[in-house]
């Protein structure tokens, strides 16, 4: 169980650490002009600061121009697609990744550059522009595909162009890839911040509160709504690809992936979700407004009476009382489950951070 959740940890650091870059990239490029690296820079960092040069001198050309003039680099197709659509705004703080992105030939195969579209997407630019062109898929078909969702994955079902791993074997055990590992998750406590499935469905029975749907933020590659399918629960998980094949190994298991970022609305419909589960994906390293935006949003797709579950959210320990606890709190839902304890891995302790495993029932009036 410790193996599992530092390997987890892994599988957070992998999913979310972009996710974060782009939330901590929105508000600072609100706030002022980026402050020049250190020698060192790490690859992801690199590419952050160039795109944050390439908006600088995108405004400043357009200043300069006085803004009537569009760049004369501007594709084609995405001057038509802004004409019959709208696209997030975030979309244009990214002009070097956005013209590559619409750089392509309409009516053929398109790039091969799914990577390319999920950075835009963890940068906020979600919806992204639509393309006239064929999406690439793998060239031949498994001969079947496993009922069970904790079978092996067919590694010929999934494109390994744009991953460093060629095969699902080549991932940690921890990423969500291993189904050994996966199959035990969600059915046994190791410790009071574990909630298990039946704990959580006999705690919706006593309420008399029946789960039939659910939304997993930061589903990795599905395990929960995995697990809850033999309940007869589905669940839906928002998942991002970076990385590792978190959508395609999702969808490979019958399970529903959205590829959603976290900083997006939920693509569903207010008060109709009977609990909400967030994953370590959530946690302190989203800006403390994006993630009070992010909790509301959970607060509308809820019904009344629906669980919001916060599983092994972290934080530093004094952050957690004096910042998260109020923000969750101002929700007013009624605290079924709260458990806090020391993160005790390496950076848990170095940061001195706090585990908070919570559920959260909404009220059924407000
Ligand atoms: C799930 O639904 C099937 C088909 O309706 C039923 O046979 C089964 O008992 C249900 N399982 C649970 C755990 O309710
Ligand atoms: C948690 O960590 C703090 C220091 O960060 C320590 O003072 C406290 O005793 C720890 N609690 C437990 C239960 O280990």
């Amino acid at each position: 169980m410790g193996l599992t959740m530092g390997l987890n940890l892994l599988l957070l650091v992998a999913m979310v650490a972009t996710n974060i870059l782009s939330l901590y990239h929105l508000s600072s490029t609100i706030q002022s002009k980026p402050t020049p690296p250190p020698a060192p820079v790490p690859d992801h960092l690199r590419h952050q600061l160039n795109t944050i040069r390439a908006t600088l001198t995108h405004l400043t050309r357009l200043r300069s121009t006085s803004s009537s003039s569009a760049s004369s680099a501007t594709p084609s197709d995405l001057l038509l697609y802004t004409h019959l659509s709208p696209m997030a705004s975030s979309c244009r703080d990214h002009p070097d990744l956005l013209h590559t992105y619409m750089t392509y030939t309409p009516f053929s195969l398109c790039p091969d550059d799914s990577q390319l579209a999920e950075s835009l997407i963890l940068r906020g630019c979600h919806p992204l522009p639509r393309r006239r062109c064929f999406a690439r898929t793998p060239s031949k078909l498994p001969s079947s595909l496993p009922a069970d969702p904790f079978s092996p994955l067919p590694d010929s079902a999934v494109l390994w162009t744009k991953y460093s791993c060629k095969s699902f074997s080549c991932f940690d055990g921890g990423l969500g890839f291993n189904m050994k590992l996966e199959a035990s998750r969600f059915t046994s406590s190791g410790s009071n911040l574990d909630l298990t499935i039946p704990q959580l469905l006999q705690i919706a029975k006593d309420a008399s509160s029946v789960i039939r749907i659910g939304l997993d933020i930061g589903g990795g590659t599905g395990t929960f709504a995995a697990k809850m399918k033999p309940y007869n629960v589905t669940v839906v998980s928002t998942t991002m690809s970076q990385g590792a094949p978190y959508n395609e190994a999702t969808a490979l298991r019958g399970l529903v992936p959205l590829h959603a970022p976290l900083q997006q609305r939920l693509p569903v419909f207010d008060g109709v979700v009977d609990l909400v589960r967030c994953g370590r994906a959530v946690n302190r390293w989203i800006p403390t407004v994006a993630m009070e935006f992010f909790f509301y949003d959970v607060d509308r797709v809820l019904r009344g009476g629906g669980y919001l579950w916060l599983d092994h959210f972290f934080s530093k320990g004094a952050d957690l009382q004096k910042l998260y606890a109020p923000v969750i709190g101002k929700l007013g839902y009624k605290k079924v489950k709260w458990t806090m304890a020391n993160k005790t891995d390496s950076s848990g302790v170095k940061n001195g951070e706090v585990y908070l495993t919570a559920l959260l029932q909404k009220p059924v009036s407000r």
